[in-house]
């Protein structure tokens, strides 16, 4: 049988500021699947990230610190990839739209299929552009003649452009997330998306005139028409293609999207609309196959608020990571906010879960049984692989990781009970054999805790079985907070 593939891929993210809680979010939910898909589905994954660079809110940010924009998106793609690193992303590729060989070759190709399929034409347009967004918006969407999301005056342009005839795919598009062949998760966001259809969907604004302010290998020419550039929407979305080579070199492309089943994308809710209209429109006019499934999160809050600077309520994954370490962080993410809807994230909350759930849960269990073996037990042994408990695959099959979670704590909770139940400690004093068996099977379970872990702890994995196979104490693991 051919090897099962599996294809997964993040939002790629705008450089224009440091990655913030949400960022983080996104991209740890989609690591913890693919490092379940990975290592124990067995499928030849590939698991792509990056950064949505053509935009003019980067170069914004850029002039404001005095710098040349190309400059500052290096530095800020730098501490993107420090970032995933201290997070443990087990990321493939990271593409950047600014990379003239991995990506503009694709996105040329795939501009050209659209105009072969004459659904590129050019007219002259005026509206609200909000640069937040790095899209148009309506009058009625205004509030105090602001866009109530980013608090910005929008800016009134009147311009020729391309445009792509996305109304053609109204239908289409429409039939294909009804019948689930285009599966949109869950199922709040599909019926959202597909009330959106109802008002047919409008000819998207393709282009834009080249800005004199930007530089040189900012902006991905449209063929045939050096004065434009594509609209970042555009260019960005062909990268899930684009870095596997279509257009160029296409292996991976054929390997991991056109003849794999198992392809997916990970996003906001905020992004929804792009993703699953715009984005097949596109791979229909081209002929291409569409994505699987998308898989839609809500948004993280603290305290119930919008993270904001004004609110003095964001909070830093750099700080988190540094105060907990990353499996601490990766923990919460996953476990206590919820994939489907917005969760709430505050240093309190995170604070208490990490006392609860990990000093005195996790790493409390960890050490009490590895004093017991480390006393009472001759040498290390390491479990026969027992394959993986049904309620665990059944919720990271459905993407529910806090489920998983929940699961594996539930084990850990019993195990907890057994040692009380079973009392080894006094055991062992009246009958050794009897007690050594005890605590053996303790560390048995304790070990396939340990691997049920693996997707969202990586470091705990590894530091538990370690400790179990050489038969000593793991270090601290989750030393307590106050
Ligand atoms: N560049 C576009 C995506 C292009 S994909 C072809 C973009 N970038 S972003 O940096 O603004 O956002 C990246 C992801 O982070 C999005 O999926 C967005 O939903 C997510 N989040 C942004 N803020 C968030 C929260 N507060 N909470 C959870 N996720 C949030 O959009």
């Amino acid at each position: 049988m051919a090897e099962k593939k599996f294809y997964l891929t993040t939002p790629i993210f705008y450089p224009n500021a440091k990655l913030h809680m949400g960022h983080a979010y996104t991209t740890t939910l989609s690591d913890v699947l693919v490092r379940y898909h990975r290592h124990f589905v067995e499928e030849k994954t590939y698991f792509l990230t990056g950064s949505d660079e053509n935009t003019q809110k980067m170069v914004d940010s850029a002039r404001k610190e005095g710098k040349e924009p190309l400059v500052f998106l290096d530095e800020i793609v730098d501490k993107f990839s420090g970032l995933f690193k201290t997070l443990d992303i087990s990321y493939d590729q990271f593409i950047r739209t600014t990379d003239q060989q991995a990506h503009w070759p694709g996105a040329i190709a795939l501009w050209n299929k659209l105009v072969e399929s004459g659904d590129i034409y050019k007219k002259e347009y005026e509206g609200l552009y909000c640069t937040g967004h790095e899209a148009f918006i309506t009058e009625k969407d205004l509030v105090d003649g602001k866009c109530p999301d980013h608090g910005t005056v929008p800016e009134r342009i009147k311009e020729e452009n391309y445009f792509f005839r996305l109304s053609r795919y109204t239908e289409d598009i429409r039939k294909k997330i009804i019948s689930d062949e285009l599966r949109i998760v869950p199922a709040t966001r599909k019926r959202e998306i597909l009330s959106l259809f109802d008002e047919g969907l409008q000819d998207v604004s393709f282009s834009r005139p080249r800005k004199a302010d930007w530089p040189q290998g900012l902006g991905v020419p449209v063929p045939g028409d050096d004065s434009q550039v594509m609209y970042v929407w555009c260019d960005a979305l062909s990268n899930y293609i684009t870095a596997l080579g279509y257009g160029r070199d296409d292996a991976l492309y054929q390997e991991f999207w056109a003849t794999n089943e198992n392809r997916m994308h990970v996003i906001g809710k905020d992004i929804l609309r792009f993703h699953a209209a715009i984005w097949p429109g596109m791979l229909l006019s081209a002929g291409l196959p569409l994505p699987k499934t998308i898989l839609v999160h809500g948004f993280i809050t603290s305290g119930g608020k919008k993270m904001s600077k004004t609110l003095g309520n964001v909070i830093d994954p750099e700080e988190l990571l540094s105060e907990y370490g990353t499996d601490a962080v990766r923990y919460y993410l996953a476990r206590h906010i919820s994939p489907f809807e917005d969760g709430d994230l505050t240093r309190e909350h995170f604070k208490e879960v990490y006392n609860a759930d990990l000093a005195n849960g996790l790493g409390n269990l960890s050490a009490r049984i590895m004093q017991l073996a480390q006393t009472h037990l001759e040498k290390g042994t390491e479990p026969e692989w027992a394959g993986l408990p049904e309620e665990y695959t059944r919720a990271l099959d459905g993407f529910e990781v806090n489920k998983a979670l929940e699961f594996v704590w539930h084990r850990i909770t019993l195990l907890d009970q057994k040692i009380t139940e079973t009392a080894p400690f006094k055991v062992v004093k009246t009958d050794l054999e009897a007690g050594k068996k005890i605590i053996f099977d303790l560390t048995q379970e304790l070990y396939r805790i340990a691997q049920l872990l693996y997707p969202f702890m990586p470091e705990a994995n590894i530091k538990i079985k370690e400790a179990i196979i050489a038969n000593k104490k793991p270090e601290n693991l989750f030393p307590r907070k106050d």
